[in-house]
């Protein structure tokens, strides 16, 4: 059953497992995204709150970029916690999959025939929630934030943004921060699944390129 205190147990549980991450991946980017999904949720007034609540919390707690391990580890450490604290099977199980479908990763995997992928609303929600918070002004300061902490340059001309062709080449990617927006930050606004979630995306889609607009200018200065 979902009670205040498996919710808190989990938030713990979430707090506990990201202290080791970068600062764009900290439990400050969980409480935003749940924020987030909740907002989504009532305004679209679909979803199981349960399921909602928990994926937005329990998303990043096995992270690969930080996490060595198989890619549906984080999926499967929430459903392990979650049935131990007597959440239902069914939906500790809803839990794992939405969890294990967030990725932007997972875009790479789509049909190529452009057909929708089958996917819950609460994956939707979560999912719309977490790519949000990759855009706007948080959005523009993580990339660099990550950029940082991989020790990469702000820009190179010399090295054009890539179009990408798998997960692998993806995560392996070396580039420029300002080639991810290219390559990741504005395509998001378009892979948006609910209507509140695209209202969000366009305001943070729309600052972002300008934005990036200003920055040319001072580089060319
Ligand atoms: P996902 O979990 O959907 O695969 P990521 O974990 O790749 O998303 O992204 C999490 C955050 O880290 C986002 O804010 C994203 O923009 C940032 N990030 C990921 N890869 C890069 C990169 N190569 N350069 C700059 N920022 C990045
Ligand atoms: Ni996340």
């Amino acid at each position: 059953m979902y009670t205040i205190k498996l919710f808190s147990a989990a938030v713990d549980f979430a707090r506990s497992k990201l202290k080791a991450f970068d600062s764009g991946h900290d439990w400050q980017h969980t409480e935003r995204v749940l924020g987030l999904a909740r907002y989504i949720m009532k305004a679209e007034g679909v979803g199981d709150r349960a399921v909602v609540e928990l994926a937005a919390v329990l998303h990043d707690i096995a992270d690969t970029k930080f996490h060595k391990g198989a890619e549906t580890d984080g999926g499967d450490m929430a459903f392990q916690f979650l049935t131990e604290h007597g959440l239902e099977p069914h939906r500790a199980e809803h839990v794992r999959s939405v969890i294990n479908n967030l990725s932007f990763k997972n875009e790479f995997n789509k049909p190529k025939d452009g057909s929708q992928q089958p996917g819950s609303v609460e994956l939707h929600i979560v999912r719309d929630a977490d790519r949000l918070d990759a855009m706007g002004a948080i959005g523009i300061a993580r990339a660099f934030n990550y950029g940082g902490y991989k020790n990469r340059p702000l820009y190179d001309p010399d090295v054009p943004p890539a179009e990408y062709r798998s997960a692998g080449e993806y995560k392996n990617s070396t580039a420029p921060t300002l080639n991810h927006f290219y390559e990741k930050l504005f395509l998001l606004k378009n892979l948006m699944h609910t209507k509140t979630g695209k209202k969000l995306a366009q305001e943070r889609h729309d600052y972002m390129v300008k934005f990036v607009e200003t920055f040319l200018r001072e580089i060319e200065f």
